[in-house]
This record gives C-alpha cells, structure tokens and sequence, in this order.
C-alpha cells in the first residue's frame, strides 16, 4: 500500500541520526539517546608507567533502560561510568549527555551536572555512621530540588520498617539499600552503580538488586550497573561487555530475568 510505504520513508527519513537523536531498528520502538560517548580514551600517567584504562570506546546507553557494564576487573569498567557521571575526564574523545557535551565542560559545570542528574552507588556504602537511614537520606532531600521523602524513597528500595535504624544496625544489604536511596531521593535522571553487590553475598546482593530494578522501572532511571558477574547481566535490558579498555560486545536481552531469580 503506498501510504504504508510513505510512513516507512518519513520514519527513516525523519529519524535524527545525531548524537542527540534517537535509534530504532527493525521490531523496535524508538529511543531516546541519554548518553552517546565518541572515542573515550583514558591514559593514567606517562611514559613507562602510563596505562590505557579506555582505548578508543563508543557507546550509547538509552533513556530509561538498565545497561550492564559486564567485564574483568581492569577492563575500564569504573573509569567508564565515572567519565559519564562527571567524576573523572577523558584524556581524549566525547561524551555528550542528550545535547550537553559533557567533555566540553569545567570543573564547576560538572559539579552542577552531577548534582543535578545523577545518583553514585559504589561498592561501599559510605554512609554516616551517626545518621539514621532516614537521616542518611535527608542529607541529599534537605539540598534537592524536587526530592522525594526520605521515607519514601526508603520505601521504594523496602526499608520502610527501618528508617530510624543506624548503619551499625543493618546488615550489608540494609546499608546498601540506604544507599540507593540516597542516591535516587533526588530523583536523578541517571543512577550509576559501581559493583553496588560486590561486598554482598548472593541473598542479600539480589535485594539491593531488586531495588535498583524497581527505581529503574517506577521512576524511569536511566541506570548503568557495572559488575564483573555475569549472573547478574541476565537483569539488563542491554549487557555491554569490557575487555581492555575496549568494548568486547554490546547485547541485548531478548527478556531479561527478574533481579529475584539470579543466584550466583
Ligand atoms: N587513578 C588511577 N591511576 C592510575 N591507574 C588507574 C587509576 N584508575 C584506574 N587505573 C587503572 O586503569 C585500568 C582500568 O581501571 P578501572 O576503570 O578501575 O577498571 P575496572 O573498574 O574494570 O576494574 C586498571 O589498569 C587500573 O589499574
Ligand atoms: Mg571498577
């Protein structure tokens, strides 16, 4: 039919092909590009001692999806996910977060772009031992714009019942969870967890991983996990392997197992 035929031809000819833009593929709706990145190469050093942490990467991660960052310690993994969260600069290349050239920023615009739109949670929880988990959480709501309540972001990660305990008080996975609190009571566009399971054993890991499935699903964050377990790749909606700096591989999963199923 040719009015078929015409939608197609305007869809791929309207289709914004920029770093800004969009991309679809055959079966799938469009997506909005959160982050492009254009070959990031990070050097540590110089000279003998100088090391390559990213050779040259190119990636995208979506809005709203949950990408894992899945490869060997060493393969980049960190330097990666703190160049896009505006933690560290790339000795060369581009990040672009939607329209923002991040890399064309200074120290005081990445400051402002952090603390506006993303949300850290590393493998230690570095929480205030003196504070409340409640407490914990208002540190960053008391600073944010919008925030959630305290309580009901401690709510969304299932520590409703334990907001006025202490750090000292909750198991790993409690603490953890209070991290992840924290870090999305300002509701950011983006989370990025650095090994947020890599202290937890398999039980309690898959808690604190059913919440960062949850912010990710009811508040829309777009979020990037790193971790060096594959088991837990299986949660993504996209796995993007690290080898040496490189990206090794970039998969999608064609339905992603939900954070209660994994063990590993
Ligand atoms: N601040 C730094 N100074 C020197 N070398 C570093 C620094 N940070 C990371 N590296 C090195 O860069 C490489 C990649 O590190 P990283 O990004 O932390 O990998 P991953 O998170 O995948 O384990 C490693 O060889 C690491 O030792
Ligand atoms: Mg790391």
């Amino acid at each position: 039919m040719a009015s078929a035929g015409l939608s197609q031809d305007r869809s791929a000819n309207e289709r914004p092909r920029g770093p800004q833009g969009t991309a679809s593929g055959p079966g799938r709706p469009e997506r909005r590009r959160a982050f492009v990145a254009r070959g990031l190469t990070k050097v540590y050093g110089k000279g003998e001692v100088a090391v390559h942490a990213l050779r040259g990467v190119d990636l995208e991660l979506f809005a709203g999806e949950l990408a894992v960052l899945l490869g060997p310690s060493g393969s980049g993994k960190s330097t990666l996910v703190n160049i896009m969260g505006g933690l560290d600069v790339p000795t060369a290349g581009q990040v672009f977060f939607h329209d923002l050239e991040l890399t064309a920023f200074d120290e005081r615009a990445l400051t402002a772009y952090r603390r506006e739109n993303v949300g850290f949670v590393f493998q230690f929880y570095n929480l205030v031992p003196s504070l409340t988990a409640r407490e914990n959480v208002a540190l960053i709501t008391d600073i944010a714009r919008n925030p959630l309540a305290p309580e009901e972001a401690l709510g969304l990660v299932g520590l409703a019942e334990r907001l006025d305990h202490f750090p000292a008080e909750l198991s790993g996975g409690e603490q953890q969870r209070v991290a992840v609190a924290r870090a999305i009571a300002k509701k950011p566009e983006v989370l990025l967890c650095d090994e947020p399971t890599g202290a937890l054993d398999s039980k309690t890991g898959v808690l604190v991983l059913e919440a960062i499935e949850r912010v990710n699903r009811e508040l829309g964050t777009t979020t990037a996990m790193i971790t060096h377990n594959a088991a837990i790749a299986e949660m993504a909606d996209r796995v993007i392997s690290l080898a040496d700096g490189r990206i090794a591989g970039v998969r999608e999963n064609a339905t992603k197992r939900p954070a209660r199923e994994l063990a590993w």
